[in-house]
């Protein structure tokens, strides 16, 4: 059996709920954010997955979730075949290093009191990782790897630019030969000039030593050139999966259609199968409608309100494209006999 084609992560049926209260209150002003709501997935090594949708659709909760951050509430998660459910906490302390999570804004994600050196260095110390001498020799090729000199080992954050310090993430993700890198929006707190040297300093890097990627985007275009795998999530679902290059030429979920019809570059030649209204994101807005989009969608029709799409949650661990709607791609609902 080749272990390069097991899948390092794979996300079976995750629900994560979020239990919120007013300050100062209990019991009755409490109130349930169910952030993921059945979701699976697999990250094959060497891959570069992707995952889509508009803000508060769950893409952070699933991130930290798969990094271990997050417990989720039922569902399992298994890194590299071993299901972390029922692993003690060292256990799954040791197995998330294998993970590691670039955050979005490299201003607060790094901390202030530490030279860059010591941040990239802190997972070796705390995998009690060779020597002292080693940690350094492992963290100075880290920072070169970047783009980074071996003199900003002793700089602080604040003497870096907003791109240095990603840079400084990346080293530090990178230090430790995580199986997985996640990086959730790596760009989207940097100047435009800056995104696009970050982003090819992490294809660079992926083909110099063979990294596997989760990476979160709202920037459809760079996904497209990027991704291998596209997820695009809706509310708390996976809504729909597949190939990239099949994603972006045939999208068969309408939200897939409306996301990439209205990213200037991409939709420039498609039709734009939904209306162009913003689409309200309120979680819970769309409770009594079987499919989430109904209310939403140009082809909605008497099933869809009644019937939740398939497929269903076990389906969706599958490399093929599918989307979660009973009318997908070109596919049009009957018309209603009016008598
Ligand atoms: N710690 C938390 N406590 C309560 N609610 C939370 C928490 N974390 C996330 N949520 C809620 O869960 C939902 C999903 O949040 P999440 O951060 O995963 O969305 P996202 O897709 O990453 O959004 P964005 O694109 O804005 O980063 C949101 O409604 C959010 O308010
Ligand atoms: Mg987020």
């Amino acid at each position: 059996m080749n272990d390069t084609n097991l899948p390092i992560v794979v996300v079976s049926n995750i629900v994560k709920r979020f239990y919120n209260r007013k300050p100062g209150t209990i019991g009755r002003n409490s109130w349930v954010i169910e952030a993921l709501k059945g979701v699976s997935l697999q990250i094959r090594r060497g891959e570069i997955v992707s995952v889509v949708g508009e803000s508060g659709c769950g893409k952070s909760t699933l991130a930290k979730s798969i990094a271990l951050l997050l417990r989720p509430d039922t569902g399992t998660i298994s890194i590299n075949g071993t299901a972390t459910n029922s692993l003690s906490r060292n256990d799954l302390r040791s197995l998330g290093q294998k993970i590691h999570l670039i955050f979005q804004d490299p201003y607060s994600s790094l901390n202030p009191r530490l030279s860059a050196g010591d941040i990239i260095m802190e997972p070796l110390i705390i995998q009690k990782v060779g020597s002292r001498g080693d940690r350094i020799n492992s963290v100075v090729h880290a920072l070169s790897d970047v783009g980074l000199r071996p003199s900003d080992f002793n700089k602080y954050p604040h003497q870096f630019s907003g791109g240095q310090r990603q840079r400084i993430a990346i080293a530090r993700a990178l230090v430790s030969n995580p199986d997985l890198i996640i990086a959730d929006e790596p760009l989207s707190a940097l100047d435009v000039s800056i995104q696009s040297q970050i982003i090819n300093l992490l294809m660079d890097l992926k083909k110099k030593r063979n990294l596997t990627y989760l990476f979160i985007s709202h920037d459809l275009s760079v996904v497209s050139h990027v991704a291998d795998k596209v997820i695009v999530m809706y509310k708390g679902h996976i809504i729909e999966s597949g190939p990239a290059e099949s994603v972006f030429r045939t999208p068969l979920h309408p939200y897939t259609n409306l996301l990439i019809s209205s990213t200037p570059e991409l939709g420039k030649n498609k039709r734009k199968l939904c209306a162009q209204r913003v689409v309200d994101i309120e979680l819970g807005n769309d409770k009594n409608f079987a499919c989430l989009f109904y209310k939403h969608c140009h082809k909605a029709s008497e099933i869809c309100h009644f019937q939740t799409p398939s497929p269903d949650s076990e389906s969706f661990l599958t490399d093929e494209h599918w989307a979660k709607c009973h009318f997908p791609g070109h596919v049009q609902p009957k018309m209603q006999n009016s008598s």
